[in-house]
């Protein structure tokens, strides 16, 4: 098997890294990350964060790619992926003092989303991070022509998938118990949603 890669990955790392800086604490200990992808992010980003464990997750049909990378780059501060299905599996157990996913959300289906947000709820304990990275929609429209391609390209893939709705998203992490932080804005029309856990 070919070690795999996602040009995505290149082009939002530094980005996302940069915000990252501001919001892992000095205390924090373990991050958990839904949705490790190929694992480049993994790899890209635990270097600078010595001080935590990134322990990465996935469907079980991506952990051989992420081995790849995790092997590869021999970090002494990532784990080895566990399988995570949201809508299937039990949250991973890892006493997480940050979650991180990105670009899932529009990938997963509505359903499975709200069976992530109800597990963030009852799994993280009181003033976990959350912090969540991808496209958004706001006031049911897109923020731009090539989000509005995007969905259209998501949803041929398949139907399931789809950009979602920030304020729908705001509305079940709060009902789980999760306050936003801060929205902030990303390059290409992407967001980093900082959530806590009360
Ligand atoms: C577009 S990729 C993003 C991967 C990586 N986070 C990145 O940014 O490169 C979407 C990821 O979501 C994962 N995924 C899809 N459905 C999921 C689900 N129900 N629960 C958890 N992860 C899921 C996929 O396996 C894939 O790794």
């Amino acid at each position: 098997m070919e070690k795999p890669n996602s040009p995505a990955c290149e082009r939002n790392q530094q980005p996302i890294l940069d915000v990252l800086k501001t919001l892992i604490k000095p205390t924090d200990k373990n991050l958990l990350e839904i949705g490790s992808g190929t694992g480049q992010h993994t790899v890209f980003m635990a270097p600078n964060f010595q001080h935590i464990s990134w322990h990465t997750s996935d469907l079980k049909e991506n952990h051989a790619g992420i081995n790849m990378w995790l092997d590869d780059a021999n970090l002494k501060n990532t784990i080895k992926p566990v399988i995570y299905e949201a809508g299937k599996s039990d949250f991973p157990q890892v006493n997480a003092d940050i979650v991180i996913t990105i670009n899932t959300l529009h990938i997963m289906s509505w359903q499975n989303v709200q069976s992530l947000i109800v597990q963030l709820g009852e799994c993280l304990i009181t003033g976990t991070t959350i912090i969540i990275y991808g496209p958004f929609n706001y006031d049911g429209k897109f923020t731009s022509d090539s989000n509005a391609d995007f969905d259209v390209w998501l949803k041929q893939r398949n139907k399931h998938s789809g950009i979602r709705d920030f304020e729908m998203v705001v509305s079940h992490m709060l009902n789980a118990g999760i306050n936003l932080v801060t929205d902030i804005e990303m390059p290409a029309n992407n967001r980093m949603l900082h959530f806590l856990k009360n």
